[in-house]
């Protein structure tokens, strides 16, 4: 017998346009703060969904100020996801206690992964932006075996030791024919807030001429700027509290790249 394909098993989410997965090779690159802020962008033209599926580490409840909210229950047994800044959120994170550890091994992660997809009263969206955990494993190719990804963004720091796993990243998309929609190189400077020059917090390493080798697309260079921080624990995204920053500038630039690669 032969064995089954497992992306036949792939299926749209009904009035869901685009799914994108932001993923990175590292932890602690920014992943989760860029998903949340590309998310919050595209909210302000786009009905936009962001799932937080870092089983692992679930951290978007924590950025959006909504840790202790639990969702609500369809009489149809679907998970409604909560709503801020104009976005659906759906976290495993408001499923578990914020300490407790998540120790699913590969089928309990497929399930978990169809839940998330198929199991929240997600609605009609333009675009749903998928925070995945670091790395290439179960939940990755989970994601890409069960639903049709409109491609992958890939976040990265500007150090030749995250562009290794920025490589592996890719390697994997494009196995399961995901297209890689572009990077996004955060914490790529810092503006000095004396004189507004451009500090180099991290050696840049090798990434912008590997993006120009295999031709594909840089989409921002988001900088550092410790309020970010600030306003992730507090819950508030700078995006919503520092409206002309040049981060906010930035998430923005990229959220119209994204809607005229991928446009609904
Ligand atoms: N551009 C930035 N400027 C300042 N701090 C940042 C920036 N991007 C991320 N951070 C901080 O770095 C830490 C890791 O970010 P996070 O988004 O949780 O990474 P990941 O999801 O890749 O593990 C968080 O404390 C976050 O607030
Ligand atoms: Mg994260």
């Amino acid at each position: 017998m032969a064995t089954p394909n497992p992306f036949e098993q792939q299926r749209p989410i009904p009035k869901v346009k685009h799914i994108i997965a932001v993923s990175s090779g590292k932890g602690g690159v920014g992943k989760s703060t860029v998903s949340t802020h590309l998310a919050l962008a595209l909210a302000k033209r786009f009905k936009v969904g962001l799932l937080d599926a870092d089983i692992y580490g679930p951290s978007i409840p924590r950025m959006l100020g909504c840790l202790k909210q639990k969702p609500a229950i369809t009489p149809e047994q679907k998970l409604v996801p909560i709503e801020r800044y104009r976005l659906k959120i759906m976290s495993i994170g408001f499923l578990i206690e914020e300490e407790s550890a998540v120790v699913w091994r590969g089928p309990m992660l497929f399930k978990a992964m169809d839940q998330f997809l198929r199991d929240v009263e997600w609605g009609e969206l333009d675009y749903l932006i998928v925070d995945l955990p670091p790395g290439t494993g179960d939940v990755q190719l989970s994601l890409a075996q069960k639903v049709p990804l409109s491609g992958a963004i890939v976040v990265t720091t500007p150090q030749n030791i995250s562009l290794i796993d920025v490589k592996k990243a890719i390697d994997m998309f494009q196995r399961v024919q995901i297209p890689i929609l572009g990077i996004i190189e955060n914490m790529s400077y810092m503006v000095n807030p004396s004189n507004g020059e451009k500090i180099q917090l991290f050696a840049k390493g090798d990434l912008n001429n590997y993006i120009q080798e295999k031709s594909f697309k840089k989409l921002g260079e988001v900088p550092f700027n410790p309020s970010i921080g600030v306003a992730s624990e507090a819950g508030i995204p700078i995006i919503e509290s520092h409206t002309s920053s040049e981060e906010t500038q930035e998430f923005t630039r990229i959220a119209q790249k994204i809607s005229e690669i991928l446009p609904v």
